[in-house]
């Protein structure tokens, strides 16, 4: 036992001499090359490693699990992240309008549960002067950054000011979607109706030529997603935690399609009606069941993986059934069954079995109010009624995606 002890003292003292070393010589090396000087591993007492705080920045209009993908990532070089959320204005001279307002883009960043902490109003450009405050003023050690280039209208990298001093590092931009191929899945749900408008017709081409198969038969608007779920994936995202054992479990399930500001908030009440929150993600079949054949947008695992990013949700089951049963509240001990005021369907069908009733029947089920009136459908709505917007923001952007599939080459790394 004393021994055991020994051996471990002795390898605390070889990690901090290793890391005192380090520490040292990055600052001279800095100092030779003139960069800024490194942030410190140690603190004045020598025994406790300092915080390495990273920031990455971005739009995040209409979050995905891409963005939180990345945000997982960048948080993995560090042990706190800061995200900037550029503000409405810059995003609108640099691209065009946003779907989601700064107010909705902050309240999905602040959702993830990698991120540690937000400002809001970021500049697109992280200029010499707004960088020296991130590292002064919000101690920043890195500037974070996907392998997509990010330039300027004029042409110019918008990271150049912190790669030349020396505090930028890149995380590899994975995950195969894209706002841009989301807004075109979004128009396919509009593609069948018989009253189809010119504004969607042009909406239509203007989203479909992404990376849709051209000899599909399916034809033009064809999407196929980029995105292959894998074990691993979905482990990154896990807590990887059941339970306490008298935990007082809540279940919340939904289609959380185009996963917004209102279903965080919805999730956030819910989860703060108990001790761990179980959201039941419906499975493809019954979402498009109830809301039509081109529905969902999002594919269950691309659901699943947004539900999972979320830091009120616990757990999730992927391809929850549309029955709460009475075998599921006992085979997860649920204690509590709760539905959002503001959902896409609240209305049942006619003769559809209420899919509560075991809880109603158990007096388990409470309706929360939704704290913001939003759904699927709002966002939708959005991209239709600022169409010409966004079909101007598009067509570069569509451009330079084809381009990146088309020279994406294997990166390795997570
Ligand atoms: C089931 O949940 C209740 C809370 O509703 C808790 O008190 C109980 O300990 C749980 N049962 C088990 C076996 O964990």
């Amino acid at each position: 036992m004393g021994q055991r002890d020994w051996q471990g003292g002795e390898g605390v003292v070889k990690v901090l001499g290793a890391m005192a070393m380090a520490a040292a010589m990055a600052g001279v090396a800095g100092q030779i090359l003139g960069l800024s000087p490194l942030p410190d591993l140690l603190q004045k007492n020598g025994k406790k490693k300092k915080k390495v705080r990273v920031y990455m920045d971005g739009c995040f209009d209409m979050m995905h699990y891409g963005h939180a993908n990345a945000l997982r990532q960048a948080r993995a070089l560090g042990d706190e992240l800061v995200v900037g959320v550029v503000s409405d204005e810059e995003i609108k001279a640099n691209k065009g309008p946003p779907v989601m307002s700064m107010d909705e883009r902050v309240v999905m960043v602040k959702s993830v549960k990698w991120v540690d902490e937000v400002i809001e109003d970021a500049p697109y450009e992280i200029n010499e002067e707004f960088m020296n405050k991130l590292f002064t003023d919000h101690k920043i050690d890195y500037i974070i950054h996907g392998d997509d280039p990010c330039l300027l209208p004029d042409g110019s990298d918008a990271y150049a000011h912190a790669k030349k001093a020396g505090r930028y590092k890149q995380i590899k931009r994975t995950e195969g979607v894209s706002s841009t191929d989301i807004v075109g899945r979004m128009l396919l749900c509009v593609r069948d109706r018989p009253n189809e408008t010119p504004v969607h017709a042009s909406l239509q081409r203007q989203f479909s030529h992404g990376h849709s198969d051209k000899g599909s038969s399916a034809g033009a608007g064809t999407r196929v997603s980029h995105f292959l779920p894998t074990s691993r994936r979905i482990v990154q995202f896990s807590n990887g935690k059941g339970p306490r054992p008298d935990a007082r479990i809540v279940y919340m399930d939904g289609a959380f399609d185009l996963f917004h500001a209102g279903h965080v908030e919805t999730l956030k009440a819910a989860k703060a009606m108990g001790d761990f929150l179980l959201v039941g993600i419906h499975s493809d079949q019954i979402v498009s069941a109830h809301r039509g054949p081109n529905h969902p947008i999002m594919h269950v695992h691309e659901r699943s993986l947004s539900v999972l990013a979320c830091r009120y949700v616990d757990e999730v089951i992927i391809g929850a059934p549309w029955e709460v049963s009475k075998d599921m509240i006992t085979t997860f001990n649920i204690s509590m069954v709760v539905h959002g005021t503001c959902a896409e369907v609240n209305d049942l069908k006619n003769g559809e079995i209420d899919p509560y009733a075991a809880a109603k029947e158990a007096g388990i089920f409470e309706v929360i109010k939704s704290p913001r009136d939003m759904t699927t459908s709002t966002i939708i709505r959005r991209i239709f009624a600022n169409h010409e917007a966004y079909k101007k923001r598009n067509e570069k952007k569509v451009k330079s995606e084809e381009q990146y599939y088309h020279s994406k080459t294997y990166v390795n790394g997570d």
